[in-house]
């Protein structure tokens, strides 16, 4: 496994793992300065998260993704590469609607307090709901992914034991395949 794979998926993986409960406990939140402060700080780290899996399906696309380490059923080879895309394909759709949700609605884009757009204040209401609309079911769409993911792994780790979760820690691995 490639070291930039490696630090891309531990960096995403801790980012969208904060993030996904992070937006879903927004509206528990009443209206306030620190709801405020939380949605800035969801809005910055979400940024960091499209730049991070803009990389990332990059780097896949150029490399491919990594072997099996095992035998492994064709049905579960594509439940896995399919479950892989969405996972990329899900970070740069959330944070990209969520841009779209907060621009639309005429709100300004600040990254830690840093304006990258401008405060409008025009509303261009039929972009902002269906981009919150999206960021809303992306939101359990990638939850999903995740579920998935961990449930994947949790079944390899204890059937095939053929190291996948180590290699994703850098340890050298000997293929069984
Ligand atoms: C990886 C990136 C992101 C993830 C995983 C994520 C996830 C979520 C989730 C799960 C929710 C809750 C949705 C719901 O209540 O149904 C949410 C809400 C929200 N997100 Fe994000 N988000 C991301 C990036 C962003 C970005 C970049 C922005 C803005 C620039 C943003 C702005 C918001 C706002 C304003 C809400 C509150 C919506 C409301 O309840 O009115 N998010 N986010
Ligand atoms: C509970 C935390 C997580 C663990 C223990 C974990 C572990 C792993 C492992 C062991 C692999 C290698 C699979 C293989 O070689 O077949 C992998 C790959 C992958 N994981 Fe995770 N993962 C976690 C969270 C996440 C999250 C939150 C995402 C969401 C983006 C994610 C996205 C991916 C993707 C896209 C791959 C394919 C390789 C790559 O593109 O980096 N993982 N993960």
């Amino acid at each position: 496994m490639s070291r930039p794979t490696i630090v891309l998926h531990w960096v995403a993986a801790a980012l969208l793992l904060f993030m996904i409960p992070g937006g879903l406990v927004i509206d528990e939140f009443e209206k306030g300065p620190f709801r405020s402060g939380w949605i800035d700080f969801h809005r910055s780290l979400g940024l960091i998260v499209l730049v991070v899996a803009f990389v990332r399906v990059s780097w896949r696309i150029k490399e491919g993704f990594p072997p099996p380490l095992s035998n492994t059923p064709k049905w579960e080879q594509v439940l896995k590469k399919g479950d892989h895309w969405l996972l990329l394909v899900a970070s740069l759709f959330m944070p990209l609607s969520g841009i779209v949700m907060n621009v639309a609605g005429g709100r300004g884009l600040f990254f830690f307090g840093v304006e990258l757009v401008a405060t409008s204040g025009v509303k261009v209401q039929p972009w902002a709901n269906l981009a919150g609309n999206g960021h809303s079911l992306g939101g359990d769409v990638i939850l999903a992914g995740v579920v998935l993911h961990v449930i994947g792994l949790t079944r390899r780790a204890l059937r095939s034991k053929d190291g996948t979760l180590r290699r994703m820690f850098g340890l050298r691995v000997t293929p069984k395949a």
